[in-house]
């Protein structure tokens, strides 16, 4: 891993907002990933490059970048970075090691499905061109992850023009986790109506949950919304029924990492929570996600993979000392599950599905495949 730039906060000459820094970029020259260290947000902007393949697992393992449609994006232009040396192999020797390669990318998170999606994706690409040779593949591999970079900013442009359908200016919007412009190639997800809100002069008022234990709300999302100017409040996550009860809530925008057939959604741990109580204050639950996100392979939220992490990540990670007892047993789910049935309706590029979305989600992946005919 290369460090290209540091820029700590306040001490530098570089430009400081983090927006104007690609979340995810590729170096032609240097035939590397870009990213921003988003470990180490908010106090410090850190480029780094990822080269080879443990580089980049690691780099999609420890957050360092994160958020469903970015891990997607670079794990299509790690899977290009391990095409680019298997070009001297035969044909079926180059599909075997590409494989494997796939297999090792897709083992560094289990639950966000852009991964998988993006890997097939490429692999798709690779198979279609493999008849004019392996250099060929390799270099549809190249424009494929290109693609898939470029589409993330199309699709969440227009995931914000839907949602801002749903809301009014002025309104107060809660948001948990990061579904930002760092979780993605430009305007996030759930972010995506209040930065183009901001643009039209909405005037919203958008708090954040904190988002335990890994602190995404206030180190990233509080980060990137404050800096685009837009007035952002963090909250503790035990602070949202409160909120929400006082009426300064109008609608929930959240992100997603997998949205299962019924329409059962897995985002960041304590999501679920927040949809709880949207229900009980009868505040609309809306879930923004591109449809790449959307997984008709999975039947509901009881299939889908949830990511455990280390403890240590609740009991010591972010603290001068260690702030649990040693040798206690933490539990560290980095996901959960919302039901279908609190779920308002689900924002997609290809429109905005409401239940019962066994229906409406075929219908927005039939009109997915009929724009691309
Ligand atoms: O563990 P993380 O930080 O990758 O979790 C991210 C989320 O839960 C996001 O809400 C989700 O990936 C949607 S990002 C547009």
């Amino acid at each position: 891993m290369r460090i290209l730039a540091l820029c700590a906060m306040g001490e530098c000459d570089m430009n400081e907002n983090v927006l104007d820094y690609d979340t995810v970029a590729f170096d032609e020259e240097k035939q590397a990933i870009r990213i921003i260290d988003q470990t180490l947000l908010p106090n410090e902007i850190r480029l780094i490059t990822l080269q080879s393949q443990p580089e980049i697992w690691e780099a999609i393992q420890t957050l360092r970048v994160r958020g469903a449609p970015a891990i997607g994006i670079t794990a299509a232009f790690g899977l290009y970075l391990a095409a680019l040396p298997l070009r001297q192999l035969p044909v079926q020797a180059f599909l075997d090691a590409l494989q494997q390669a796939k297999g090792y990318l897709s083992s560094a998170r289990p639950t966000a499905v852009n991964l998988g999606w993006a890997l097939h994706r490429m692999e798709q690409a690779a198979q279609r061109a493999i008849s004019a040779g392996t250099a060929a593949a390799v270099t549809a591999m190249h424009d494929e992850a290109a693609e898939i970079l470029q589409e993330d900013i199309r699709v969440c442009r227009q995931l914000g023009e839907n949602g801002l359908t749903l809301v009014k200016p002025g309104w107060g919007l809660l948001t948990h986790c990061n579904a930002g412009q760092l979780a993605t190639a430009r305007y996030g997800t759930a972010t995506a109506p209040m930065y183009l809100g901001a643009e039209k002069g909405y005037g919203f008022h958008v708090y954040c949950d904190e988002t335990r234990p890994l602190l995404q709300g206030a180190r990233l999302t509080a980060f990137e919304l404050s800096s685009a100017g837009i007035d952002t409040t963090l909250l503790c996550d035990n602070m949202a029924a409160s909120l929400m009860k006082s009426g300064k809530i109008q609608a929930v925008f959240v992100g997603c990492d997998r949205v299962a057939a019924n329409g059962d959604t897995a985002n960041k741990i304590g999501t679920l929570g927040v949809a709880v109580l949207a229900k009980h204050y009868g505040i609309p639950f809306y879930v923004v996600a591109p449809s790449s996100t959307v997984d008709l392979q999975t039947p509901t939220g009881d299939e889908i993979p949830i990511e455990q992490r280390s403890p240590d990540e609740i009991c010591e990670m972010w603290y001068a000392a260690r702030m649990a007892p040693a040798g206690i047993h933490a539990m560290n789910p980095a996901f959960d599950v919302t039901d279908a049935a609190l779920i308002t309706a689900i924002v997609t590029e290809f429109g905005i599905a409401r239940p019962p979305y066994s229906q409406s989600l075929q219908e927005i992946i039939l009109k997915k495949g009929r724009a691309r005919q």
